[in-house]
């Protein structure tokens, strides 16, 4: 049921993303295609099924949802785009594919990445949205919160900051809380603001929604060691020959693998008697700390 699920979510707001690049005019055509290269070829599309999967759960149709999956792929996607350039952690392959700065240049990945993240903006404002103007400004700000100093962008200058150093656990906690915990918490966040549910029941979701932000990464960096470069798409070790502070080098492999179990104890006790059908958000709590991608 969840794979089916993922797979419905991946193709739709792939549809969506493809028919949004189809509209931009031709202003600069290498700038928009190392945009869709970065956004369109493959990724899990983490953030957009939890957007659907949330929104749907609370009665709001995936048509609705579209806009707010995109929006949030943009961000993630421009993060990525940003997080392989040479001056981050320097990365030659994502997804299988050459990193936007070697298939285009550096230049090119930098704009990409930024009007990526405009764009999520736009897409969340549209003049036709079926939202309220409130749910819109409510969205703009969750998503720019998560975006930028209080959250992505502020995790990485926080992993930038731990390379080649020992930090704390509570450091490193709250390192990853903001580099991708935040973004995985917002994609919950955007479905409660669509669906305007009651307070106990929103802090139950985002409770649920801050121990799988968390446990994402840990399981990122578990994976960094555990899976190949043909698995992961992605430079396996790349956090080992960067000296970067991950949960596997601060508690040991089996230290980081009990974190993440723990945290989807968390999530699930979170949505334990939630009065909504929430077996689907439940098995995907699990899929984060089980996945091998
Ligand atoms: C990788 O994110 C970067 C992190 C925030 C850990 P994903 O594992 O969601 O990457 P894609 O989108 O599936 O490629
Ligand atoms: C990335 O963390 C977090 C982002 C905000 C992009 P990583 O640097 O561990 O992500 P990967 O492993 O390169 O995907
Ligand atoms: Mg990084
Ligand atoms: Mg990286
Ligand atoms: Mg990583």
């Amino acid at each position: 049921m969840l794979t089916q699920a993922i797979n419905r979510c991946q193709h739709r707001v792939n549809l969506y993303l493809s028919t949004t690049f189809d509209h931009l005019p031709e202003n600069d055509p290498n700038l928009r295609a190392a945009m869709r290269y970065g956004v369109l070829l493959g990724g899990k599309r983490v953030r957009p099924f939890l957007v659907y999967a949330v929104g749907e759960m609370l009665g709001i149709s995936a048509e609705r949802l579209d806009a707010c999956a995109a929006a949030i792929e943009c961000i993630h996607a421009y993060s990525l785009i940003h997080d392989d350039l040479p001056a981050m952690d320097n990365d030659e392959l994502r997804r299988g594919q050459p990193t936007v700065h070697i298939a285009f240049d550096e230049a090119t990945a930098i704009l990409a990445g930024d009007a990526l993240q405009t764009l999520a903006f736009e897409l969340i404002c549209q003049d036709d949205s079926s939202f309220s103007a409130s749910q819109q400004l409510q969205m703009t700000k969750a998503l720019a919160r998560a975006s930028g100093y209080l959250g992505m962008c502020g995790g990485q200058a926080l992993d930038l900051a731990a390379t080649d150093k020992a930090i704390a656990l509570d450091e490193l906690t709250q390192l990853h809380r903001l580099k991708t915990g935040a973004l995985i918490r917002c994609a919950v966040e955007l479905a409660v603001i669509a669906a305007e549910i009651a307070p106990e029941q929103r802090q139950q979701l985002m409770t649920y929604a801050d121990a799988i932000g968390l446990a994402f990464q840990v399981q990122d960096d578990i994976l960094d060691i555990t899976a190949s470069t043909e698995e992961l798409g992605k430079p396996q070790g790349s956090d080992t020959r960067s000296n970067k502070s991950t949960y596997p080098k601060l508690l040991g492999l089996d230290g980081a693998k009990a974190t993440a179990e723990k945290l989807l104890q968390e999530a699930l006790s979170a949505i334990g008697n939630l009065p909504y059908n929430s077996q689907l958000i439940a098995e995907f709590a699990r899929y984060i700390i089980e996945r091998r991608v």
